[in-house]
């Protein structure tokens, strides 16, 4: 039997030691909606959105709201909160001037999304201008405009609102509602499935043969997998959430023991950042409760801004229990046709030429075009669902 203790024992610490809960409930909520009818008003992006429900949720635990000058600059500088606690990635709250000077120092705004909904609420304790060009080298380690992290950065305002945030209403993940859940709850389910190690997997495409490989050599050593795609903003050319969720579904029903596995969403927005955002995905799956977190070749990159493995040496500069989340790290997997399986370089004595090698840009070219990839390099029930929903 399994006993409160040993269930006590198997949980994985959030960052930073508590998980965070700012979504207001009940009364408290009633009396902050009705408050927050009467205050100054900002809208604010998807992305930011995105990131007042992931600070709220404990997603961006130990954060309790947008990041103040201090953690900025530290973030930007050393990869750590000013307390020491290792962060990687500025988690802002970008304003236009014109938009800053209307709030006050002290006061509260009131957090509308662009539907008109207040969403939140942001204690102002902070305003201050930023350097976008240092922000792009710390963060994306480079300043060109055609990468889409950078891209995003320089569009942005010019000034940063900081403060601790609270959730009034919870943003709908239409049609994704089934697949969404609060880091509290996929730590609970974890618990009620009797899963004591569970490795998260982050993406952003579609999961093909080399993904598969890689999430199932994982499950060979640990009891679950949370298959956990980002559903948030992506660049254009990426493939939609809703086709990549139905890929994913009809990936699970054929190739996947259904009590290993569990589809849940995460609601964040894509920054490309490589290695920084490596460190970042996996804080936020150790607070979602995975003890696990898999990064393979290239993790989070575009083009060619980060070397294939970066993202996997930037957790060296970091003691295993800063980070609190085991990092499994896979080389570039592919199919092998004289080894007649997947493999890696680790493991496949043959050449370049054995290997199935696809780029993603070439994959996407052969789905629009009507065509499958072949069965070594992605699932046909997987290629199907890509083919009908990119001619949509
Ligand atoms: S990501 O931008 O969200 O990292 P992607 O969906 O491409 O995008 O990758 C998901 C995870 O699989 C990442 O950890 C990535 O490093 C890994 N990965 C993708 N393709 C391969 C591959 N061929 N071999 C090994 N790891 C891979």
């Amino acid at each position: 039997m399994v006993t409160d203790a040993a269930i006590k024992q198997w949980t994985i610490l959030p960052h930073g030691g508590e998980l965070i809960n700012k979504v207001a409930t009940g009364v408290w909520r009633k009396e902050l909606l009705e408050k927050a009818q009467k205050m100054p008003v900002l809208t604010i992006s998807d992305w930011s959105l995105s990131d007042l429900e992931l600070i709220a949720i404990g997603g961006f635990s130990p954060l309790t709201g947008f990041m103040g000058k201090r953690d900025y600059e530290s973030v930007l500088k050393t990869m750590r909160l000013a307390n020491g606690i290792v962060w990687s990635i500025p988690i802002t709250l970008p304003v236009r001037e014109e938009d800053a000077n209307r709030f006050e120092i002290g006061s509260t705004i009131a957090l509308k999304g662009a539907d008109g909904i207040i969403y939140g609420i942001l204690q102002l304790t902070e305003k201050f201008f930023y350097d976008k060009e240092l922000e792009a080298k710390y963060v994306y380690g480079t300043t060109d405009i055609a990468h889409p992290g950078v891209k995003k950065l320089y569009e942005n305002g010019d000034v940063y609102l900081a403060g601790p945030i609270v959730l009034l209403n919870r943003p709908s993940h239409a049609p994704f509602e089934q697949f969404f859940l609060d880091p509290m709850e996929t730590r609970a389910l974890f618990k009620e499935l009797g899963w004591k190690t569970v490795v998260g997997f982050q993406t952003r495409n579609p999961v093909h043969r080399a993904h598969e490989y890689i999430q199932k050599s994982a499950l060979e050593m640990v009891d679950g997998l949370l298959l956990n795609p980002l559903v948030g903003e992506t660049k254009s050319d990426d493939i939609s959430a809703a086709i990549r969720m139905e890929s994913y579904q009809v990936l699970l029903e054929k190739y996947y023991p259904k009590d290993r596995v569990r589809l849940v969403i995460y609601p964040a927005a894509m920054r490309y950042a490589g290695p920084r955002e490596a460190i970042l995905h996996a804080l936020v799956r150790k607070n979602y409760g995975c003890t696990h977190f898999i990064v393979g070749r290239d993790h989070a990159g575009v083009g060619d801004y980060y070397g294939t493995y970066d993202a996997q040496r930037i957790f060296d500069q970091f003691g295993r229990e800063e980070i609190g989340i085991e990092i499994l790290k896979f080389e570039h997997s592919f199919y092998c046709k004289k080894c007649g399986q997947m493999a890696t370089a680790k493991t496949c004595p043959h050449t370049k030429e054995d290997h199935i090698h696809l780029s993603g840009t070439k994959v996407r070219e052969m789905l629009r075009n009507g065509e499958k990839p072949p069965a070594e390099f992605s699932r046909p029930e997987v290629a199907e669902v890509l083919i009908r929903g990119l001619k949509a």
